[in-house]
């Protein structure tokens, strides 16, 4: 491979090269393509930060069929207790950015647990983030767990 790509790949190697450069993988990435016998083959590591766990709580804070509301590195984040189990959801409404902590909780027809903006009345089920009307997973759900007498979530 030299520096005369076939056209398509050309859009390949831009569209690449554009996410990688989010991730900070932009000069790794060029060498191996421009470069394909070089015996450099680092993989793109991943994002270190992925799977990290954040504590955001004391597990007492989150009262059962209750919610409370954190910010976590800029992320407004709602957690919820319901039947025991912890839900983290996207703390600010897919609709129009309402109090997703402040909703009110209950079960969808199916039993699922699920919470009611307090502005205009969309509903999300906990555990996907699913718009119960239209079935659409449009608020962003958080991976959450308890250790020992904390909370935990996880930004991805
Ligand atoms: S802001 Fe939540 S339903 Fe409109």
């Amino acid at each position: 491979m030299g520096a005369t790509l076939h056209f398509a790949e050309r859009l390949v190697w831009q569209s690449k090269c554009c996410y990688l450069t989010q991730h900070g993988k932009f000069a790794v990435y060029e060498a191996e393509r421009l470069m394909p016998d070089s015996t450099h083959h680092s993989e793109p590591s991943p994002d270190p930060t992925a799977d990290q766990w954040i504590d955001v709580a004391a597990v007492d804070a989150v009262p059962e069929a209750g919610a409370i509301e954190v910010v976590v590195k800029g992320e407004v984040i709602a957690l919820f207790r319901c039947d025991g189990q912890l839900f983290a959801l996207d703390g600010l409404c897919a609709h129009q950015g309402g109090p997703v902590a402040q909703g009110t909780l209950g079960k969808t027809d199916g039993g699922n647990p699920c919470v009611t903006c307090p502005w205009h009345g969309w509903q999300y089920e906990l555990e996907t983030g699913i718009q119960t009307i239209n079935r659409q997973p449009l608020q962003r759900v958080f991976p959450v767990r308890q250790q020992g007498d904390r909370i935990e979530v996880q930004l991805v």
